[in-house]
């Protein structure tokens, strides 16, 4: 009996464990997906990037993910002029699986 809560308890460290790891890496891929997408020079995070003149200069994302959830940034990410018709940012135009990485590493910034 004991080894059976023994055994429950250890499954659900590892599963716990095994998902925390999942999300770190997507995390990660998200933070490649901003960078490769040419997101730096319009958005700073923590102080990196947003040096592109004032016209086109998107907002300080450091805390983006504080102040939006997962899915209005996949939705405003998809068609930024869907969410709001004045955007000056243009949609997304990577994999499902990049945005998904993306909403992640956008989600982690707080
Ligand atoms: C040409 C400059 C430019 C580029 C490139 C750009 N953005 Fe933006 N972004 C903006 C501007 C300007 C805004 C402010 C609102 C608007 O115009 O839509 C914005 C708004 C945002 C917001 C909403 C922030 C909020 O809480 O209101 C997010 C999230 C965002 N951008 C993420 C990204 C990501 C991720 C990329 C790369 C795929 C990207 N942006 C590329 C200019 C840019």
């Amino acid at each position: 009996m004991t080894h059976l809560v023994v055994l429950v308890l250890v499954g659900a460290l590892l599963n716990a464990t095994t998902a925390a790891w999942a999300q770190a890496d997507l995390i990660a891929k998200g933070e490649k997906v901003f960078a490769d997408k040419k997101c730096i020079p319009c958005h700073a995070i923590k102080g990196k990037g947003g040096t592109v003149g004032p016209t086109a200069r998107g907002p300080e994302l450091s805390t983006v993910g504080a102040n939006r959830d997962a899915q209005w940034l996949k939705t405003f990410l998809k068609d930024p002029k869907a969410v709001n018709p004045k955007s000056k940012m243009m949609a997304f135009n990577g994999t499902d699986e990049g945005l998904e990485a993306l909403v992640a590493y956008l989600g982690s910034l707080k």
